[in-house]
């Protein structure tokens, strides 16, 4: 599995990816995509297989976290999705803004490629930490027994597998805390995410 630095031509594709995996809810739109090319082009990544087709990608943005609050939601932080609020200049953490890749080859490897790509970035950029707001994709179904700390807890003690948050913590990631409104549209996390954080 090859990563390399996403290019104008994989953007419809990657509109086709974000559709299939995430239907009517928080699908890429071709112009944020070509907004974060634009503001910060070594920060876009995409997983491409033997064949050369795209596969997965990975957005990233370093916005100045501490200006923003704890609580803040993805909307505030990616500057409504377009990484206005990139700013290298202050910023010091690389924040995840979104992973995904094709439900077709999804438990093959592709994201976790794509995460080490994202480390590698760290580095050469001279930053200290990964933050991402890791979606509870499984929650919607466990709301009625458990509260959203509360499943976050049984997760991060493998008492329950979720298929966002479980791979968040296998690529080696900590949850900081869990945030209500972070994606509101987001209908099986019912809104909420955890707050993670990677650190070399
Ligand atoms: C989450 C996502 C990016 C993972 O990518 P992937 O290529 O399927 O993940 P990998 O194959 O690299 O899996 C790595 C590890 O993560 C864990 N994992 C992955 N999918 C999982 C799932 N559905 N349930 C539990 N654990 C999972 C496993 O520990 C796996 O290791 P293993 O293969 O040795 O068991 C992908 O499933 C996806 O695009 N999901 C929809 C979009 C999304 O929600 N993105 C995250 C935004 S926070």
């Amino acid at each position: 599995m090859d990563v390399r630095p996403t290019r104008e031509e994989d953007l419809p594709r990657i509109v086709r990816i974000s559709r299939a995996v995430y239907r009517l809810e928080a699908t890429w739109r071709e112009e944020e995509l070509r907004s974060h090319l634009e503001i910060f082009p070594r920060g876009q990544l995409v997983a491409v297989d033997p064949s050369g087709r795209v596969v997965g990608m990975a957005a990233s943005l370093v916005p100045p976290l501490d200006d923003f609050s704890p609580d803040a939601d993805w909307w505030t932080l990616t500057g409504k999705g377009h990484f206005t609020t990139h700013d290298p200049e202050r910023g010091t953490v690389l924040y995840g803004a979104g992973v995904l890749v094709d439900p077709e080859v999804q438990g093959e490897g592709v994201g976790t490629a794509l995460y080490r790509a994202r480390e590698r970035l760290l580095e050469e950029l001279g930053l200290s930490r990964i933050v991402a707001g890791a979606r509870i994709s499984g929650y919607a179904r466990h709301a009625e027994q458990l509260t959203a700390h509360e499943y976050v807890e049984r997760v991060v003690r493998k008492e329950l597998s979720d298929p966002t948050l479980s791979f968040q913590l296998a690529q080696g990631f900590q949850v900081l805390r869990v945030v209500a409104q972070y994606l509101p549209e987001d209908r099986e996390s019912l809104g909420y995410a955890a707050v993670v954080e990677w650190r070399p």
